[in-house]
């Protein structure tokens, strides 16, 4: 017997990852799917089977439910992730997984009560070749980690999210709490502690809402630019640059400058590992193209997870991960 699962926020993310996933995963049977606009989990039902949840309560309360995504938007994870755990459901939750450090805390709080497994969606520790860089950075081939330059930018997620339109709770202060920070920014944070085995400590920073408006023709309440410069324990300087305002193709990329070499990550389109040597020989990696909101191929997450539940095997990223992530995210904001 498989697994059932419950999606709770039948949106975007749900619609292009989770439920695609879930049903091309064989140890998942069935979904479950809740939206409290109802007409959205209907929608899913069409379109991936499974059947749908009237409330929270019943979708959490449904003894054949064994684990729950909580695909919702920012302001409501820590309520559907904890209730989720307090009721026996492994949790899979969306990035970023609260608003603040102290609704994540909760969230774990309530994972190490219920015993139950608790994953956080920080996709870009599975992508190949992410995977092949922090292999190769720890081999110790090039020598240590001196310094980092990191980037997410794409034209914005009103085009992504399923309103498609200007008054997408991503814009609003209240719901996203954090703007393109806690979008696109936590990603690459996460990112640059798998791959350099490390945490950044220390943040200096700058936010603005520089370009984006809202249904009012206003500018957004939340940060549409982020460019950062961090510290890290190990002692290592980076910089970060965030942005929902590139108007052109999606910037994904990183650089590692170590003692023997500059990794380049997705800068290139054929070669996504570039390592350029001080001889001016180059090493070039081809392992697969990266996912963007216009490409979505499997992210791996799901039978991560779902993994991680039938087989006890240990997923890349936890709870804990996405908590010193958020830190980083706060002082940001803060700064
Ligand atoms: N891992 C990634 O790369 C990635 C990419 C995009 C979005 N996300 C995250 O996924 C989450 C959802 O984003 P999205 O793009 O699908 O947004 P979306 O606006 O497309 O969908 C959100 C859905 O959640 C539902 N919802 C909101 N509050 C709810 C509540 N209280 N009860 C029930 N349903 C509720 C909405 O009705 C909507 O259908 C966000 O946290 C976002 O940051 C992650």
């Amino acid at each position: 017997m498989g697994l059932t699962v419950g999606i709770v926020g039948c949106g975007s993310i749900t619609r292009f990852r989770h439920a695609p996933e879930y049903v091309e995963n064989p140890n998942v049977d069935e979904i479950v799917f809740y939206d409290r606009n109802h007409h959205r989990a209907e929608g899913m039902v069409k379109e991936f089977g499974g059947r749908v949840a009237a409330t929270f309560e019943e979708l959490i309360n449904d003894p054949t439910v064994d684990a729950i995504s909580d695909c919702s938007s920012n302001e409501v994870h820590h309520i559907h992730s904890t209730e989720a755990l307090l009721k026996g459901k492994h949790v899979l939750c969306e990035k970023p997984l609260a608003v603040s450090v102290d609704k994540a805390k909760t969230i774990l709080a309530a994972q190490k009560e219920s015993g139950k497994k608790l994953m956080v969606d920080h996709n870009q520790r599975f992508t190949k070749v992410h995977q092949r860089a922090r292999q190769i950075i720890n081999s110790g081939e090039y020598g240590d980690v001196i310094t980092f330059k990191t980037s997410f930018g794409h034209g914005g997620p009103e085009g992504w999210g399923v309103t498609k339109s200007n008054a997408t709770w991503f814009f609003k202060k209240e719901r996203s709490h954090s703007g393109v920070a806690g979008d696109l920014g936590i990603h690459k944070i996460d990112l640059i502690h798998y791959l350099i085995d490390d945490e950044i400590t220390e943040v200096k920073s700058f936010t603005g809402s520089l370009d984006k408006v809202d249904e009012n023709n206003q500018p957004i309440e939340v940060c549409d630019n982020v460019v950062a410069i961090f510290n890290t324990k190990k002692g290592r300087l980076g910089q970060g640059s965030f942005s929902w305002t590139y108007y052109g193709e999606e910037d994904n990329s990183t650089t590692i400058y170590l003692q023997k070499g500059i990794m380049k990550i997705y800068h290139d389109p054929e070669d996504q590992i570039i390592i350029e040597q001080p001889d001016g020989g180059k090493v070039k990696f081809e392992l697969e193209p990266i996912q963007t909101n216009d490409n979505q191929t499997s992210t791996g997450v799901i039978d991560s997870f779902v993994d991680w539940i039938i087989h006890d095997t240990e997923p890349p990223v936890k709870g804990e991960d996405a908590i010193s992530s958020l830190r980083v995210i706060e002082q940001i904001l803060e700064d």
